[in-house]
């Protein structure tokens, strides 16, 4: 079974995390979208863009069986960049599970992307939740 991870962070724990699934899982490794601070407010005039980049992740995936997807939770929900990320991959037949980070409140994520996994023919393998504190040197993860 051929796996990739694929993550998107804007505070640097999600490219931790992503890392580290990587280095043990020996699979290769592919960053969504690279966000700074500025970005998450052009979020709403990015989300185009952001669409058109998920749509191009379609070949590097297209050969793996295990998607491993990181990124955070912003607003109860994952950021718009997973969300555009899940809306615009081609999962039919892959296994995808998603690791969430988040500080306070991951809100109704799990059934939000459970239900988009499986509406695009993927299977679920796993959903799991991090909380992590906003400063990297205090991460629980
Ligand atoms: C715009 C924004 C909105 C956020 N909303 C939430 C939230 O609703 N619930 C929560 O628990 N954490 C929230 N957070 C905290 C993020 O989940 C946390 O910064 C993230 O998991 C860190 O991952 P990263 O270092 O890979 O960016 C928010 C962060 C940002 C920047």
């Amino acid at each position: 079974m051929s796996k990739i991870v694929l993550y998107y962070s804007l505070l640097g724990h999600n490219r931790a995390i992503a890392e580290k699934i990587a280095e043990r899982e020996k699979c290769e490794i592919k960053e969504f979208a690279p966000g700074n601070l500025l970005r998450v407010f052009q979020i709403s005039i990015r989300k185009k863009k952001l669409a058109k980049k998920a749509i191009k992740l379609n070949t590097e995936i297209e050969y793996h069986d295990d998607l491993i997807i990181c990124g955070p939770i912003w607003a109860r929900k994952p950021a718009p960049a997973m969300q555009k990320l899940l809306e615009n991959l081609n999962l039919e037949g892959k296994n995808v599970s998603c690791n969430f980070t988040y500080t306070q409140d991951y809100g109704d994520t799990e059934n939000i992307v459970r239900t988009l996994i499986q509406e695009k023919s993927g299977v679920v393998k796993e959903i799991s939740f991090h909380i992590v504190s906003e400063s990297r040197e205090n991460s629980r993860v």
